[in-house]
């Protein structure tokens, strides 16, 4: 339903003879459509949306004439005339889209949550230059091979204090500043842990949600005054980073980037300088985790490091590089890890209504609401096909915006979209936590103790949610990169808590079972494991060579919020590439 159709829609189109009245047409209906989703602040997003909109439609009732029409009549229809409306369109929307500061959506923890106007963030979060140029680095970092980077390093001492920290940033000469906290591994020698990066997804949300909710060596605590050690980190055995990116995010700033692709490739000149300036853990092998939308981030950053692992590696075979000191490495890419992720959006979109009338919790909707999304959903695939064959944002936005809607009630129910046993509280991310996150790192003495040239931290930024969704990077198949990866020999695990949503395991496993790889046979026929710890079934395992797919019992969206003991049981027997059962 995207764009306006009917007879008598068409018949009055077709009186318009000048094209650029034509796409005003268009324009007019699209804005009728989509104005109401434009709250405070959001009028400039929404527009450029509306535009695109009105642009696609105007293009595809010209195309359809067309091939209605006779060939001589086609030839007579000027083609500079029909493209020239849609062109100017596209123009305008992008300089609309490009316009600062202006939010059309919450930035929710993952896609969906209640588009709700929230207050406009100021002007500038950044401190001024003279404090990013202070000397409070312990030491910042260059290396030859990267000429235009640098890594500004801190040793912060926050609430897990027996453990090695480090934080700061990457910074690139084209403003592009990233931010980084790093926690050494607290119970294996520290040349025996490998290291894993984690990203937590948004679009848009900070990776510290991760490191102060989740999985990380600290908990923030009620109100956000402290925070305070949490015995389930995942840096147990591990050393672990959590980065925020793309830029914009949490302490990151800078130009924008709203591309998974484009963000891969600064990750992976991120994680090049780190290797050289920590030659500590030159050994570490690395595994790139992230969790939500980092099921985009994870396939698109391993697909920038395995790609430039073997363009290195043949230049050294062939002798055009010298493998020392200042070159760059081969990064030791182990293995990727993705929880709760949007990885094959074509699969996952099939399975909403399952897990919202059918799963093994309570249904959340009435049968005629899921049987609605049901009706939906061959649709939104057809959209969210022709974003797989043409990957850009013409092709991909409108899949976004119509599948989305389906999931409108869900949202409307008032139910935690993260997990559908509980309501959704505290706020837009529906978890009074993210609250204390915020206020934790907006403490002044917090700010200054990890370097951050950022002095308003928020968990989720609604900017860079917004330029994702218009630039159509939502429904495009990340889940293509991966193959390649288990070919090479590089372990992959999927991994859901079984009360998301959102992100839930049945379209997470099914797109499992449907990855086309060499081992796609053995690992459909492969049959589902109990996964016990201390006897007790605390999920179900599947693994087929180097591919697992893990299914954790009691667990929203953030896995290791809700299941922290078994969620580390799971991340230790994976870097030590030890079964599940
Ligand atoms: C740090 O280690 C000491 C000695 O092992 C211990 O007593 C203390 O509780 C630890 N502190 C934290 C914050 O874990
Ligand atoms: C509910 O799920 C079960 C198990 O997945 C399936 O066998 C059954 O057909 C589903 N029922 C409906 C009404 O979809
Ligand atoms: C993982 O992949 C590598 C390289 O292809 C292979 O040697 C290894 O046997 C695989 N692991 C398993 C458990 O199949």
């Amino acid at each position: 339903m995207l764009c306006p159709t009917g007879p008598t829609f068409d018949r009055g189109v077709e009186k318009l003879k000048n094209h650029w009245l034509r796409f005003g047409f268009y324009l007019v209906f699209a804005i009728v459509m989509w104005s109401s989703l434009a709250k405070d602040g959001g009028v400039l997003a929404i527009g450029a949306a509306t535009i695109t909109v009105a642009a696609a439609c105007y293009l595809i009732a010209a195309i359809k004439k067309q091939a209605s029409m006779s060939i001589s009549t086609f030839g007579a229809m000027s083609s500079s005339a029909l493209v020239k409306p849609f062109a100017a369109a596209l123009a305008l929307a992008a300089v609309v889209a490009a316009t600062p500061s202006q939010h059309a959506f919450v930035a929710p923890h993952d896609a969906h949550a209640n588009p709700q106007p929230v207050s406009e963030a100021p002007a500038t979060r950044v401190a001024s230059p003279a404090l990013v140029n202070s000397n409070k680095w312990t030491k910042i970092e260059t290396m030859e091979a990267l000429p235009n980077y640098q890594l500004r390093i801190k040793e912060p001492k926050l609430c897990d204090t027996n453990t090695t920290q480090y934080s700061g940033y990457l910074d690139t000469d084209e403003d592009r500043h990233f931010f980084f906290w790093f926690f050494e591994a607290r119970n294996v020698k520290r040349d025996d842990a490998p290291i894993i990066l984690w990203m937590n997804g948004g679009p848009g949300c900070s990776s510290f949600t991760g490191l102060l909710m989740e999985l990380g060596p600290c908990r923030v605590d009620k109100g956000g005054k402290t925070a305070s050690p949490h015995k389930y980190g995942w840096n147990d055995k591990a050393h672990v980073i959590f980065l925020d990116q793309p830029l914009n995010v949490g302490y990151s700033y800078g130009k924008d980037v709203f591309n998974s692709m484009e963000a891969g490739k600064d990750v992976y000149n991120f994680l090049q300088l780190f290797y050289h300036s920590f030659p500590e853990y030159a050994k570490s092998e690395l595994h790139v985790f992230g969790e939500s939308y980092g099921g985009h981030y994870v396939p698109a950053t391993a697909k920038a490091i395995h790609e430039a692992n073997i363009e290195h590696s043949t230049k050294i075979a062939s002798g055009i590089l010298a493998n020392g000191e200042g070159e760059k490495r081969v990064l030791p890419l182990t293995s990727i890890g993705i929880g709760n992720g949007l990885t094959d959006p074509l699969i996952q979109y099939k399975y909403y209504s399952q897990m919202a009338c059918n799963s093994t919790y309570s249904p959340v909707l009435k049968k005629e609401e899921c049987d609605a999304m049901d009706s939906s959903y061959p649709t939104c695939a057809r959209l969210i096909n022709a974003c797989y064959k043409w990957k850009n944002a013409l092709a991909c936005y409108p899949a976004e915006m119509y599948c989305n809607q389906m999931l409108m009630t869900y949202q409307r129910s008032g139910a935690n979209p993260y997990d559908v046993r509980i309501p959704c509280e505290g706020g837009n991310l529906c978890y009074p936590i993210m609250a204390d996150i915020d206020a934790y790192l907006n403490t002044p003495e917090v700010q200054q103790e990890l370097g951050s040239d950022v002095t308003k931290f928020e968990s989720c930024s609604q900017k860079v949610y917004t330029g994702f969704t218009l630039s159509g990077d939502w429904m495009k198949p990340y889940v293509y990169e991966i193959p390649p990866l288990l070919e090479a020999g590089i372990r992959v695990l999927v991994y859901a808590g079984d009360a998301d949503f959102i992100c839930n395991w049945y379209g997470n496993k099914a797109w499992s079972e449907a990855l086309e790889w060499s081992g796609a046979e053995g690992f459909s026929s492969e049959r589902d494991h109990e996964w016990t710890l201390g006897g007790k079934a605390v999920g179900e395992a599947r693994s087929f060579k180097n591919f697992s797919f893990v299914r954790v019992f009691g667990a929203g969206h953030m896995a290791p919020y809700d299941q922290p003991v078994s969620s580390l049981d799971m991340i230790n027997r994976w870097i030590a590439d030890k079964s599940f059962y």
